[in-house]
């Protein structure tokens, strides 16, 4: 087996992407060097700066995924806090919920948490093994109670990517609401909120918009009235009890994370300039290099869309005999290669997949990602699978 001298090749950016543009921590360095203050806060010079940060942050996203008024976005320091904010924020005692079976856990868990806690009544529509999901399915799973749909716009496990707009569509015609967990698809594959019909968008900054962990955001439709998850100060109105009815202050109590902002600002900054569909081919072409790799070796079963479908750069699969946590092991301590294994939060996806018993070893390429360093992974996989085939 190869050995640890081997150029450390990072294969886990559906979990956080890494290592991000230049620009993006410079900005967060400038950012704590010179506009410390506290955003919204007070009308001193690097108070204003810091809340320009923001206020520009909120911008670029607002320009990114064609939202009309960016006060409409709330940032959250993560996708789970945008999903909890959204679910428990819409959801009332009796409401019903149609959803997947690929959602990740950031939607299962607080929908769960619902279900015992005020009695909502949720459907997940089955996915095929690939991870299609029927539009139709969906439509006709809505009743007089239903009032929100929620899809991942991608399969953390899979990279399925789903109908989104159609979904949305649908959502329309029956007058209710759709929340995406953009958790796998900010960054990486075009996301309109107009033109998909999208109520609701959760997204990570951490991701796809190359921004630094403890970033995120929530994109709520004007039209729609959360009941907030925190309460706390916003810098304004502050005489009365009452969180303010305005925007973006609604949603965000507490001190917000203007370091991280900035460099998310930056990150957004450079995603525009490589444009959001250069890089969604990129990553399709070396998630292609490398299933058509991987499927000439004997043993391995790749998870999701068949090679030439349309999918994110998320490969898992699992190689026969092989347990996926071993595998991720040696890959990293005997390769230099990290990937992610086990059940990536989404027991219902790994149903859906066959893999609720094994898991699996799930590849993600990035924006930097080179065609080289998916080769070395296809080797490794093929040197590890011959060794345990002996
Ligand atoms: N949700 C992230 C993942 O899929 C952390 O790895």
């Amino acid at each position: 087996m190869s050995t640890k001298a081997q150029q450390f090749i990072y294969l886990d950016h559906a979990a956080t992407s890494w290592p991000k543009p230049q620009i993006v921590t410079e900005a967060v360095i400038n950012a704590m060097l010179n506009d410390g203050a506290n955003p919204g806060r007070g009308s001193h010079a690097m108070a204003v700066r810091a809340s320009r940060i923001l206020f520009d942050t909120r911008k670029h996203l607002a320009k990114l995924f064609n939202i009309k008024n960016p006060n409409d976005i709330a940032f959250t320091s993560n996708t789970t806090m945008s999903l909890n904010m959204a679910i428990k924020g819409w959801l009332k005692p009796g409401d019903h919920v149609i959803s997947t079976m690929i959602e990740h856990n950031s939607v299962r868990r607080p929908l769960y948490c619902l279900e015992q806690s005020i009695g909502i009544e949720v459907t997940y529509i089955e996915s095929d093994e690939q991870g299609n999901v029927s539009v139709e399915a969906i439509e006709n799973a809505i009743k007089s109670n239903t009032t929100l749909i929620i899809v991942n716009h991608s399969s953390n496990l899979l990279g399925t990517i789903l109908p989104v707009a159609e979904i949305g569509e649908a959502a329309q015609r029956h007058g209710v609401k759709l929340l995406v967990d953009a958790a796998q698809s900010a960054g990486i594959i075009p996301v309109d909120v107009q033109a998909m019909g999208i109520h609701m968008l959760a997204f990570p900054g951490h991701k796809g918009l190359l921004g630094p962990q403890g970033t995120g955001g929530l994109y709520i439709a004007p039209e729609l009235e959360l009941e907030p998850l925190l309460h706390g100060g916003t810098g304004s109105q502050s005489e009365t009890p009452h969180q303010p009815l305005v925007r973006p202050d609604r949603y965000e109590a507490g001190t917000q994370n203007t370091s991280g902002l900035a460099g998310l600002q930056a990150g957004v900054k450079f995603v525009l300039n490589e444009t959001v569909e250069k890089i969604q081919a990129k990553e399709w072409a070396l998630a292609q290099r490398l299933m058509v790799g991987l499927s000439e070796i004997a043993n391995v079963h790749i998870l999701g869309p068949k090679i030439g479908e349309p999918r994110t750069g998320i490969v898992a699969f699992v190689v026969d005999g092989v347990d996926p946590s071993e595998l991720s092991f040696i890959l990293d301590q005997h390769y230099n290669i990290a990937v992610r294994a086990g059940f990536h939060c989404t027991p219902l996806a790994h149903t859906s997949a066959g893999t609720i018993e094994t898991g699996a070893v799930r590849a993600s390429v990035g924006i930097f990602t080179t065609q080289e360093e998916v080769d070395s992974l296809m080797l490794a996989i093929k040197e590890i699978s011959q060794q345990y085939s002996q």
